[in-house]
C-alpha cells in the first residue's frame, strides 16, 4: 500500500487544484468520492468511465448489511447486485482474453493455475473489494473534515505538527467511525449484561459505541489527535479484520495532511450538514465548504 502513496499524493493533488480553483466545494461529490472509486477502481481493474455508475449500485447494495430495511429496499438491494455480478462477469472474461496488471486478472490468473477459486468466488471477491473499498473511504473523508471543522483548535494543531497525521486518522476513525454496526455469530455459549448467548445466534456488535466507551478511552466524545493508546474497532476485530485498512488509512493521511497544508481556512457554508440514511454506513450526503488556498502556493 506504501508503493501507492505517490500516486495518491498525485491524485488528491490535482483533486486539489481543481478545488481551490473553484473556490466553493461540495467535498463529498468533488474529493471524498472521486478519490478512493479512482484508488480501488485502478487496484482492482475497473475502468475509469465505469465507476462513477457503481456509486448508486453500491448504495443500493448496501441495504443488505442494514440492520433495518424495508422490502423495497431488500429488491432494490438485490436487482444492485445482480447488476454487479453481470458487469463483473463480462470485465472477468475480458481480463481473461486481455490480462491486465490489476487484481481481476490476478485472481483469474491464480484460479488458472489450480488454485481453489471458482468464478463465483473471483466475482463476489471482485465486488467486495471494490465496494467495500470507496464508500467506506468516502465517508472516512468526510466524517474527518467535518469533525475538524467543527473542532479548529484541532485543525490547527494538526496544520502546526505534520507528523500528528497517522494519529489523527486513527482518532477521527474512533470519533466517527464510517462502520459502525458490525455482526457476529456466537461459537459458544455467552452472557453479555445479564443476557445469555446461545451457539449459532447471531449478535450486532456496536463498533460506534464501543469506540465512545468511557472504560476504554478517556474523555470520549473529544477529538483529541495525538490521543495515545488509541485502538478503535473501526475496521473490525480479529480473523475479518478489515482487509483495506492500511489502503484506507494511507488515503486518509495523504487527503488530511494535502488539505492542511493546501488551504489556510476551510469554512463549512451550511450550518446543517446533511447524513445519508442507514446505520451501519454513516456518512454526509454532502459536505459544503468555502476554501481560501494558503498565498505561498
Ligand atoms: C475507512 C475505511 C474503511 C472502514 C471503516 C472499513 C471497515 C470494515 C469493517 C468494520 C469490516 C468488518 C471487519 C470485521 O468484521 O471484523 C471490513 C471488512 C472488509 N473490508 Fe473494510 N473498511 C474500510 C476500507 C476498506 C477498503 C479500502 C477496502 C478494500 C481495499 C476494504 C475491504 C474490506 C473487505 C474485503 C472486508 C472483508 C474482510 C473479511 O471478511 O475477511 N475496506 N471493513
Amino acid at each position: 500500500m506504501e508503493e501507492l502513496r505517490p500516486s495518491v499524493e498525485a491524485t488528491v493533488g490535482s483533486i486539489l487544484d481543481v478545488m481551490a480553483d473553484t473556490g466553493e466545494v461540495d467535498v463529498m461529490a468533488d474529493l471524498a468520492f472521486p478519490l478512493p472509486v479512482s484508488v480501488i477502481g485502478e487496484l482492482v481493474g475497473v475502468p475509469a468511465a465505469d465507476r462513477a455508475s457503481f456509486q448508486p449500485l453500491v448504495r443500493a447494495g448496501s441495504a443488505g448489511i442494514e440492520p433495518f430495511v424495508d422490502n423495497a429496499g431488500v429488491v432494490a438491494a438485490m436487482a444492485a447486485q445482480d447488476e454487479m455480478r453481470a458487469y463483473f462477469v463480462d470485465l472477468l472474461d475480458e481480463r481473461r482474453r486481455q490480462p491486465a496488471d490489476d487484481l481481476l486478472t490476478d485472481l483469474a490468473e491464480a484460479r488458472d493455475h489450480d488454485d481453489a477459486l471458482t468464478d463465483a468466488e473471483i466475482i463476489s471477491t471482485s465486488i467486495l473489494l471494490f465496494a467495500a473499498g470507496f464508500e467506506t473511504t468516502t465517508n472516512l473523508i468526510g466524517n474527518g473534515l467535518l469533525a475538524l471543522l467543527r473542532n479548529p483548535e484541532e485543525f490547527e494543531r494538526l496544520r502546526a505538527d505534520p507528523d500528528l497525521t497517522p494519529s489523527a486518522v486513527e482518532e477521527i476513525l474512533r470519533f466517527d467511525s464510517p462502520v459502525q454496526v458490525n455482526a457476529r455469530t456466537a461459537l459458544e455459549p455467552a452472557e453479555v449484561d445479564g443476557d445469555k448467548v446461545e451457539p449459532g445466534q447471531m449478535i450486532m456488535v456496536l463498533q460506534g459505541a464501543a469506540n465512545r466507551d468511557p472504560e476504554q478511552f478517556e474523555a470520549p466524545d473529544r477529538l483529541d489527535l495525538g490521543r495515545k493508546d488509541n485502538v478503535p474497532l473501526s475496521f473490525g476485530w480479529g480473523a475479518h479484520h478489515c482487509i483495506g485498512a492500511a489502503l484506507a488509512r494511507m488515503e486518509g493521511e495523504v487527503v488530511f495532511r494535502a488539505l492542511s497544508d493546501r488551504f489556510a481556512s476551510i469554512e463549512l457554508t451550511a450550518d446543517d450538514v446533511p447524513r445519508r440514511p442507514g446505520i451501519t454506513l454513516r456518512g454526509l450526503a454532502a459536505l459544503p465548504v468555502r476554501l481560501e488556498p494558503v498565498t505561498t502556493r
